[in-house]
């Protein structure tokens, strides 16, 4: 079928001119090069600086200043109650009702939290099923987990790969294996979308067959949220983890957010490591004997917000909340074929690349990752010279994401045209 797509600058600026939110682009800081703006496609490792941050951490910087400890209590956001500043946009981005969502932590630490709530095993069910190949962080901690339980990775863990000759995983393997081994699975780990292939899982499914074998299921959301319409409360996993320093442009090392089922929300009885921000807010400063969770997510908080960190977020999620992710989804889409088809014009001229990201739309989000050739880290190296900001992955892969939120179709153009 011929592309609806033309391979002209001329093509791209309409695409521009008649994106309705291309005015988003100007709320972001670009870094730059030869005077120009870099051509910018790491969002799904570092997302680019809101120019909207430097006044809201400036703001936290100023009430420290002011008021120092009554800054707990004091202004327009006590930092006492700051945690809660975050959680309806955090719930309206994930598809969650507003307790079953925190923010807290960082990425590896809450799924390290929940794992300790959602992962129990007993008798002969205690294993693990997740992917092969899953980012490390993910891999190190369900290794630390299983042996914290006294069982052999080897054993507990179940890892599903490709089938011979292909690069992703097909949907049916992972619910047929999570069938299969159902008596003896506590845990279905998955991410939703696949760090290096790009890969977006069915994770309704996917939580529907671990309820079915009687396990539990959790999702590390890194590169999905703020990049996919999610709607987790309807497709009920317990839990599910993510990053904001990606897609949710939030800054390094920014906080985490965390998703438990509403399901879950009142259950003293399940195990969980405890904190003085977890325990029910009304009573926290009686500093008495006797943890009593709060209500929801809230009740897995360990420590009192890291201000800072959470103002980025807070000032980012204000972005969202303008966009709205229906939209941002839909010129996602839009530009992940664009991207696609500008690819594959250079493969055709000559380039020795093939995209391993699955073509189907809705099996991936923004990220397409190319896996290359000998000459793969040579063509990803002298794109870096030419201003582009891609990144690479061992062993031979480029990933290039364009988000929504930042990036033109004349970027994607001039990538092709580069290339
Ligand atoms: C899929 C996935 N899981 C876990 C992590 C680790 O995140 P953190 O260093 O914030 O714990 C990352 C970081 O990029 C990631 O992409």
């Amino acid at each position: 079928m011929p592309s609806l797509f033309q391979p002209s600058p001329e093509f791209a600026r309409i695409l521009d001119q008649d994106d309705p939110l291309r005015s988003f682009r100007d709320k972001f800081v670009f870094p730059q090069h030869k005077g120009e703006p870099v051509l910018y496609f790491c969002g799904n490792s570092l997302g680019l600086q809101p120019v909207a941050v430097r006044e809201a951490v400036n703001a936290e910087l100023d009430h420290w200043g002011e008021y120092a400890v009554e800054g707990h209590f004091r202004g327009e956001k006590p930092w006492m109650y700051y945690h809660k500043f975050l959680t309806e946009s955090t719930a309206r981005l994930v598809g969650a009702l507003p307790h079953e969502v925190v923010v807290m932590n960082t990425l590896s630490v809450n799924l390290h939290l929940m794992m300790v709530s959602f992962y129990r095993p007993a008798g002969k069910r205690y294993k693990i099923i997740m992917e092969a190949g899953a980012f490390p962080s993910d891999q190190y901690a369900v290794e630390s987990q299983v042996r914290f339980h006294g069982y052999d990775p080897a054993d507990a863990i179940i890892e599903i790969s490709p089938r011979e000759g292909e690069d992703t995983l097909r949907n049916a393997d992972i619910l047929d294996t999570i069938s299969r081994h159902g008596e003896e699975t506590a845990l279905v780990l998955f991410p939703g979308i696949q760090y290096y292939t790009g890969q977006y899982f069915d994770l309704e499914n996917i939580t529907k067959a671990a309820h079915q074998a009687g396990a539990y299921a959790g999702f590390d959301l890194a590169h999905t949220a703020g990049n996919m319409m999610l709607r987790l409360h309807d497709w009920g996993p317990d839990f599910a983890v993510w990053c904001s320093y990606k897609y949710l442009n939030s800054g390094p090392g920014g906080p985490s957010g965390v998703f438990v089922h509403e399901r879950h929300a009142s259950n003293p009885e399940l195990p969980r490591f405890a904190g003085w921000w977890g325990h029910d807010e009304d009573s926290r400063f009686r500093m008495e004997k006797g943890f009593n969770p709060m209500y929801g997510a809230a009740g897995w908080q360990l420590s009192n917000a890291q201000i800072l960190s959470f103002a980025a977020h807070l000032a980012s999620l204000k972005i969202f909340d303008e966009a709205e992710m229906y939209r941002l989804r839909s010129k996602s889409l839009l530009m992940t074929a664009y991207l696609e088809y500008t690819l594959n014009n250079a493969r055709a001229r000559g380039l020795d690349f093939r995209i391993i990201t699955p073509g189907y739309k809705n099996a991936r989000g923004c990220q397409l990752s190319l896996l290359t050739g000998p000459g793969g880290r040579a063509l990803f190296d002298r794109l870096t010279e030419q201003g582009v900001v891609a990144d690479w992955r061992e062993p031979n892969v480029i990933r290039f994401a364009p988000v929504p939120l930042y990036n033109s179709f004349t970027d994607i153009w001039k990538l092709g045209n580069l290339l």
